[in-house]
Parts: C-alpha cells; structure tokens; sequence
C-alpha cells in the first residue's frame, strides 16, 4: 500500500479525516471565540471537514468556508446539516481565490498554509487574504516548524495516532518540507508539507503589508518559545477597528 502523491489526500482520507483530528480539539475554541469578538461573517481558508466551521456557525456566527476539496466540503456541508445550521462553501484553490467580498476576521487553521510550497506563494496568497479584509480586519492562522528533536524522533516511522489511525512523516530538512502519510480504514493517504520557521513567517506578513503581527506559542496566548513546534499568529491590517 503506497499513497499516490498526485491524488488529494483529503479525499482519500473521506470521513476517517475527523478520526485522524480526532485529539486536535485546543484550537476550536480560540478560532469561536475570534468569530465572536468579530461579529462575523468569517472567511475560513482550507475549511476541510468543517471542524471549526460548524462550531463556529453553531455560536451564531456566518462563514464562508474555502477548501479545493470537493469531499471535505461535502463532509462540511453534511455535519452542518446535521446541526441545523449552513455553511456558505466555495470549492476554490486559495492561490486563485474568486471574488468573495470583504470580512472583518479571515481564518486558515490546522496549518492548511503549509500546503503552500515556497514563497511566492505564500506570499500571494497573504496578500490576497489581507485583500479580503475590512479595515481593522484580523487575519488568524496556526502552522507548525518542527525542530531536530521532532524530526529526529519522528523521521520515517509509522505512529499511531488515533487508534487504528497510523500516521508516517518523512522529513526533508533540507528544503523544510515533509511527506507525511496517513493510513485509514484500509486506505492510503500521502501529501507533500512545507515548513517555515516563525521569523520567515513574521517577514512574509510583514512584506504582504500586514502592519500589526503578534506571534504566540499556543491557543491561549502562550509566549513563542525559541525552540516551539507550533506557532499561532494575529495579524491586522490598519485601520479604525482595535483588539
Ligand atoms: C489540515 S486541513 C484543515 C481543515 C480544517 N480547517 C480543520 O481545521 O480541520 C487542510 C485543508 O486545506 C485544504 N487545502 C489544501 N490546499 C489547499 C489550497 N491550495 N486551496 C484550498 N484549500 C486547500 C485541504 O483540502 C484541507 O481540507
């Protein structure tokens, strides 16, 4: 059983995607909770499954979810049908987003942006979010950067994850990109990573024309350790609207 890289992995995956999330659970609140204070409607890149989405739309707020994923909006789309509540869902690619109007908070959570694999895109795609921000608006994103230790303790192993969930990474430190494998209910899924380290991170919100950044090292305003594995970031654009 060998994941054909070229396939969307998310579609592989299907609904065994929640069981592989199953114990990322930290991250909902903080993303409701910026929904909230925001007074909506939110712009949420990479939306998947609608593991925050629908959370968020069941506290009262509207989203606009984006994923290149016809699967993962149709799990979206079930799970907010089966809570009573709808998702407006755009099937796009976010280096090509459409038209979507403008919104006070735009979201890209569990590190959706390290399916971007070098600057140049990562930077188009930052400049077009901050381009779908209001005045004031609020961009919120969390990616990983793994250290030697993490690499080192991870580096071509099958781990499981959830139970009966297996999950492999095969590190490349060279160019700071992985291939990480997850095996499911009989199935095979494999997708390329790119990592960046915070500070390349802070430049690229910084040349995007984001002017007010802060980085944290967890969900509830943790400071970034030098050596931390994940960051969490807040980045504003001007304007008259103040957190
Ligand atoms: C790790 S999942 C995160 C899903 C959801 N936000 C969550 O927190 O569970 C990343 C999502 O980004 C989507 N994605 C990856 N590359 C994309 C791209 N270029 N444009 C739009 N969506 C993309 C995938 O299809 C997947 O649903």
């Amino acid at each position: 059983m060998t994941a054909d890289l070229s396939a969307d992995a998310y579609a592989v995956l299907g609904t065994d995607y929640d069981a592989w999330c199953h114990s990322v659970t930290e991250d909902i609140d903080f993303y409701v909770r910026l929904a909230i204070e925001s007074g909506g409607p939110v712009l949420e890149i990479g939306v998947g499954s609608g593991r925050i989405a629908v959370p968020t739309a069941l506290a009262g707020i509207a989203v606009v979810g984006v994923d290149r994923s016809g699967p993962m909006l149709d799990l979206a789309r079930a799970k907010a049908r089966a809570q009573g509540v709808s998702l407006e869902l755009v099937r796009a690619d976010m280096r090509e987003l459409p038209e979507l109007g403008t919104f006070p908070l735009v979201t890209v959570p569990f590190r959706a942006l390290l399916h971007l694999r070098d600057d140049a895109e990562r930077l188009g795609v930052l400049r077009s979010l901050r381009a779908r921000l209001k005045a004031g608006g609020l961009l919120a994103f969390d990616v990983f950067h793994p250290d030697r230790r993490d690499i080192e303790d991870t580096d071509g192993r099958w781990l499981e994850r959830e139970p009966g969930i297996m999950e492999r990474a095969d590190w490349r430190p060279a160019d700071h990109s992985l291939t990480l494998r997850v095996r499911a209910g009989g199935r095979e899924a494999g997708m390329r990573l790119w990592w960046l380290g915070p500070d390349r991170w802070g430049r690229l919100l910084a040349e995007a024309g984001f002017d007010r950044v802060q980085r944290y090292g967890g969900f509830n305003g943790e400071p970034l350790a030098a050596d931390a594995a994940d960051s969490v970031w807040l980045a504003r654009v001007s304007g008259s609207a103040r957190r």
